[in-house]
């Protein structure tokens, strides 16, 4: 028998927002005909000048990436207000750095903190280093952390502790008093994920001035257009990123990726006309499901609105499926622990994807 290491035996797949191409097939539709509002991505399209960034960059696609990415991480420094060597860039997305975290900082045995419900990825990707999950809470009628239920989880295994905010999928914010109370009691990396920070237009960079146990994670995936490319990063202090670089494979950010980020960097039209784009957009769904009966949304600062459909008489897998024979996708919450069969989340599109989605959930439910 081939010998499985215990702590794979005990995964659950992750289950990922579904594509185009998938749900064209089964449900035996056009992909033309679909509206994918199922993973957060951004619906403007990349920057004009990624793309030609990438086809210039094809013909040197037979060398090996650039490993070492200072030009990226001087353009990253500019960007948030850190300094070059603060950074680590993850040729995954920010996945590969929640990655490096457990190669660094996870022992078999030792626990990572996550107020539920939140983003799934932590756990997937901790696990398989023997990690444990302790849950916090998240505040679904204040929208926030319980940051009570987060300091009363620490002890000495905790390493890693996750706020997310904007929280996906919840789409609310944890106030820097709060990320601070958390910070002070513990010395445990605090990690702050910011993968939507720019549809909030806050950022919590300005603390690493003062506490080392804190680390920020973000991404190219969301306001910057290139969920595609798989780009993310990390900012904390030197000696962290530094334990970091030590584990981290030297070429997973491509050639084309590189590129492309630093291309988007380049284009501050294009970052600020995204996030306008997005947060408008966002507010006009908010305003539209606010009207529907049935429905109750929750305010959201990111690019992607949670909702209670129980009144519906559906469940999530059901009512997503509807939609889906319809050609929307969006994404049945039933897989985020910390949520029961009945929460849907949908990603922002244009305005014409939104009144797609708005249009085929009245159909069903009225
Ligand atoms: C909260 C959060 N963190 C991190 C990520 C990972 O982003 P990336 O595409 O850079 O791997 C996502 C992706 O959806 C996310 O929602």
């Amino acid at each position: 028998m081939i010998r499985v290491r215990d702590a794979i035996l005990g995964i659950e797949p992750y289950v990922p927002g579904r594509s185009i191409k998938e749900i064209a097939k089964e449900y035996n539709l056009k992909e033309s005909e679909i509206v994918k509002l199922g993973s957060n991505e951004n619906p403007l399209g990349p920057s004009p000048k990624a793309v030609k960034a990438v086809k210039l960059e094809t013909k040197n696609m037979h060398r090996y990436p650039e490993s070492g990415l200072d030009d990226l991480k001087r353009a990253i420094a500019d960007y948030s207000g850190a300094s070059p060597n603060q950074i680590i860039v993850g040729g995954d997305g920010a996945d590969e750095i929640i990655d490096l975290l457990g190669k660094t900082f996870m022992d078999p045995g030792s626990e990572f903190i996550v107020p539920l419900p939140s983003y799934m990825y932590y756990e997937y990707t901790l696990r398989p280093y023997g990690a444990r999950p302790v849950y916090a809470k998240w505040d679904m009628e204040e929208n926030t952390v319980d940051t009570d239920s987060v300091i009363e989880s620490i002890n000495d295994r905790t390493r890693l502790i996750f706020l997310c905010t904007p929280n996906n999928p919840t789409g609310g914010l944890i106030s820097e008093d709060n990320i601070i109370r958390i910070l002070e009691s513990t010395s445990a990396l605090v990690v702050v994920d910011e993968a939507y920070f720019e549809f909030a237009g806050i950022s919590n960079i300005k603390l690493l001035e003062d506490y080392e146990n804190l680390l920020i994670l973000r991404t190219f995936s969301k306001a910057m257009g290139l969920a595609g490319m798989r780009i993310g990063y990390g900012i904390s202090n030197t000696r962290i990123i530094d334990y970091m670089h030590r584990v981290k494979p030297v070429f997973s950010l491509t050639r084309l990726s590189h590129v492309a980020a630093l291309a988007t960097l380049s284009d501050k039209d294009y970052i600020k006309k995204s996030v306008n784009f997005s947060i408008k957009s966002r507010e006009y769904l908010y305003s539209k499901l606010l009207q529907v009966d049935k429905i109750r949304v929750l305010k959201s600062y990111a690019n992607y609105l949670l909702m209670d459909v129980r009144e519906t008489g559906m469940n999530a897998g059901q009512l997503t499926d509807e939609l889906l024979k319809r050609g929307v996708i969006v994404r049945d919450c039933t897989s985020f622990k910390g949520l029961d069969e009945y929460w849907i989340r949908v990603s922002v599109g244009t305005m014409k994807e939104d009144d797609r989605f708005i249009d085929a959930l009245k159909e069903i439910i009225e």
